[in-house]
Parts: C-alpha cells; sequence; structure tokens
C-alpha cells in the first residue's frame, strides 16, 4: 500500500460527521516520529511496516465502547474478563482485529505492533519499540514536559525511552486511581532490570 492510500483510509476512518478528528494528526506525528527513530537508530526497519503499524495503530479508537467489547469477546474470549477493567486498552487489542477484518493488513508483526501499542510488553520488537515510544512522544500532539523529555531520550537511546514511557503510564495510572494492567508492569520491571 502506497503512503498516500494509508493516509487516505486513516482520515476517512477519523472524520467523523465532515470533521477530521484530532487522532489523525496524531497518528501523522507518530508515522513521522516512528521514521524518526528508525534512522536515528538504524534500525532498518521496512518503511511499509512503520508506515502501516503507525498509520493503523489507533484504528480502532473511535469505535464506541461496545463495539470493541463484541471485538474483544469473540477474538479474546479468554482474556476478556481480565481486560473488563482496562478499557483505555480495548481499542490497542480490538486494533489488529479492525485493521485485518476492514483494511486488510495481514502482517503479524504490525499487527502485534499495533496491539501492544498501549501496554508495552517484555522483550519489544524493535518495531513494538518505536511505535509505543512515538505514541507518546510524536510533536504534533503531544506537548506535555514528560513527553519533550521522553522525547529527547528516545533519539539517544530506545530501550530508556521505552523504560521512561512505562514509568511515566504507571504515574499517571496511579495517579488517576487506575488499576496497572499485567503486561504493563511486567514490561516496566524487564526495561528497569534492563536500566540497571
Ligand atoms: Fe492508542
Ligand atoms: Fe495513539
Amino acid at each position: 500500500m502506497t503512503m498516500k492510500k494509508i493516509l487516505n483510509q486513516i482520515k476517512m476512518e477519523f472524520t467523523v460527521a465532515g470533521i477530521v478528528h484530532p487522532r489523525y494528526y496524531h497518528t501523522i506525528g507518530v508515522i513521522e516520529m516512528a521514521l524518526t527513530l528508525n534512522n536515528v537508530h538504524q534500525l532498518h526497519i521496512e518503511k511499509e511496516k512503520i508506515i502501516l503499524a503507525a498509520g493503523f495503530h489507533d484504528i480502532a479508537k473511535l469505535l464506541d465502547k461496545s463495539q470493541m467489547l463484541d471485538i474483544l469477546v469473540k477474538n479474546y474470549p479468554n482474556e476478556v474478563e481480565n481486560l473488563l477493567d482496562y478499557p483505555q486498552i480495548w481499542h490497542s487489542f480490538a486494533g489488529p482485529i479492525y485493521a485485518k477484518e476492514k483494511y486488510y493488513i495481514d502482517d503479524e508483526k504490525v499487527l502485534q505492533a499495533i496491539k501492544y501499542h498501549t501496554t508495552g510488553r517484555p522483550n519489544m520488537t524493535n518495531l513494538e519499540k518505536i511505535i509505543f515510544v512515538s505514541d507518546y512522544i510524536e510533536k504534533i500532539t503531544r506537548k506535555e514536559a514528560s513527553m519533550i523529555e521522553t522525547r529527547k531520550i528516545a533519539l539517544k537511546d530506545l530501550d530508556s525511552a521505552v523504560c521512561k514511557t512505562l514509568g511515566d503510564t504507571i504515574m499517571y495510572l496511579k495517579q488517576t486511581h487506575k488499576k496497572i494492567y499485567d503486561l504493563t508492569q511486567a514490561a516496566y520491571d524487564y526495561y528497569l532490570a534492563k536500566e540497571n
């Protein structure tokens, strides 16, 4: 798929009642940042995989919660009960299913990067890492000090940026009295151990 076609599909998905949702501009930011990290760290990931994973990472974000839940019930029957307490994760787990069914994305590495973009996980692939980090630090809509600081780290050391993103996420969840998903905690423990 060409970059132009991917962007058109995403723009259509994120246009609601004739208005382009800010999620579209965030997505553009994630594509740009992920491509930058691939270059800076010479990861040699195929450009098309990056554009697909970054472009479609939030593709399920604007679905109704009931639609997301429907996808989860059908596709993750064993995990769905545990997932009920984490609505912020639903769009990322529903994402690969929706991307596959509606847009025929079938690259497993791309689908995994979409699936884990919110939670992270231990021992991520480079593609998963750049999508996970770029989601937090892209330049177009992520303007908070902690994001800008993480952006500086990401340009020097990708694993440190993964660790900081997970740490910031966990801190935010604690501050807002939300539960921390097991995989996010496991990912943080893994990357923190790597740092030390
Ligand atoms: Fe997301
Ligand atoms: Fe996102």
